[in-house]
């Protein structure tokens, strides 16, 4: 069976780590192994499971449950390693005028060496990656349409030869739905809401992809109208002042659902969990998680 690849993103501090780390959480439960990356120098995660060091080689968590960090330099190392080992290829990569003038010029190969990595398995080429499921926290959407954008970048730059080639089906596995699922994680507010639809709009029309997303810490204490009313009538004037408040979040945050079920009509939410203990928050997610 393929490993399943998952790529978590969304606008900054809606809660991408959280749920990605959630949806590990979810996998590794149903007996899959599971590998939880994130990218970027620093990690998130080591203070986040309370870890001793958190890098390129995975960290176990727990049983079926690992997470790494991936910059673009430790994924680079490690498949040009991969190649002298295996395939004395060193030569071929570097030492050609063709390699040191893109080398040089080559702004996307950073993110080109991790969607290599992310999907090196399906492609059966590089260093083995011996998961089955794998869940990769990008970062800011910015950085998430460079991932997205290197493969193609690349083959249209070199168009023949082993680097135009592994590109074209990088992006391949990138489009297919059998092997990359992408999610979209949002709050029900409008800021959030407006980049999340923007950036649905564009996977969809730029590769054919079609984004699942998550509405995070949506309210699940919901009133009715008889309720409401009830509340409004109460002499405790901070009550009617908090019921207000209330009523009109609820209202915001159903506009807010309304809107993005129009983009992705099978749109999950995730409520607030009130717990500072971090595996207590990833569990209850985890479990409401499809
Ligand atoms: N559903 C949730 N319930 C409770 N706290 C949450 C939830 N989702 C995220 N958080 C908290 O919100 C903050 C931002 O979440 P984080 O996952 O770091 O966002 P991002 O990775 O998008 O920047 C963190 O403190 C995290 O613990
Ligand atoms: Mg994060």
């Amino acid at each position: 069976m393929n490993p399943e690849i998952f790529f978590v993103t969304g606008k900054g501090g809606v809660g991408k780590s959280t749920v990605a780390a959630a949806l590990a959480i979810k996998k590794a439960k149903s007996g899959r192994k599971t590998l939880l990356v994130e990218i970027g120098d620093q990690s998130f995660y080591k203070d986040f499971f309370s870890l001793s060091s958190v890098g390129h080689e995975p960290t176990m968590v727990q049983e079926n449950f690992s997470v790494a960090l991936w910059t673009g330099q430790s994924c680079l190392r490690e498949y040009i390693l991969h190649l002298i080992k295996v395939e004395t290829l060193y030569k071929l990569f570097f030492e050609n005028a063709v390699m040191r003038a893109f080398i040089n010029v080559a702004p996307a190969l950073p993110e080109l060496a991790i969607m290599g990595k992310a999907t090196s398995g399906p492609r059966n080429h590089g260093p083995k990656l011996p998961f089955d499921c794998i869940i990769i926290d990008c970062y800011a959407t910015g950085h998430f349409a460079a991932l997205m954008g290197a493969p193609v970048g690349m083959a249209e730059i070199v168009k023949v030869g082993p680097m135009g080639e592994q590109s074209r089906s990088i992006d391949r596995v990138l489009r297919d739905p059998r092997v990359c699922q992408y999610f979209i994680v949002c709050l029900p507010e409008e800021l959030p809401v407006r980049e999340t639809e923007e950036l649905f709009d564009q996977l969809k029309a730029n590769y054919g992809i079609t984004p699942q997303i998550i509405l995070n810490k949506f309210n699940t204490k919901s009133l009715s109208e008889a309720e409401f009313v009830a509340a409004e009538a109460c002499s405790n004037a901070e009550f009617r002042e908090f019921s207000k408040q209330h009523r009109m979040l609820q209202g915001m945050h159903l506009e807010m659902r309304t809107r993005v079920m129009g983009r992705d009509p099978t749109t999950q939410t995730l409520p607030m969990v009130w717990s500072h203990e971090v595996m207590q928050v990833l569990e209850v997610l985890a479990a409401r998680l499809k």
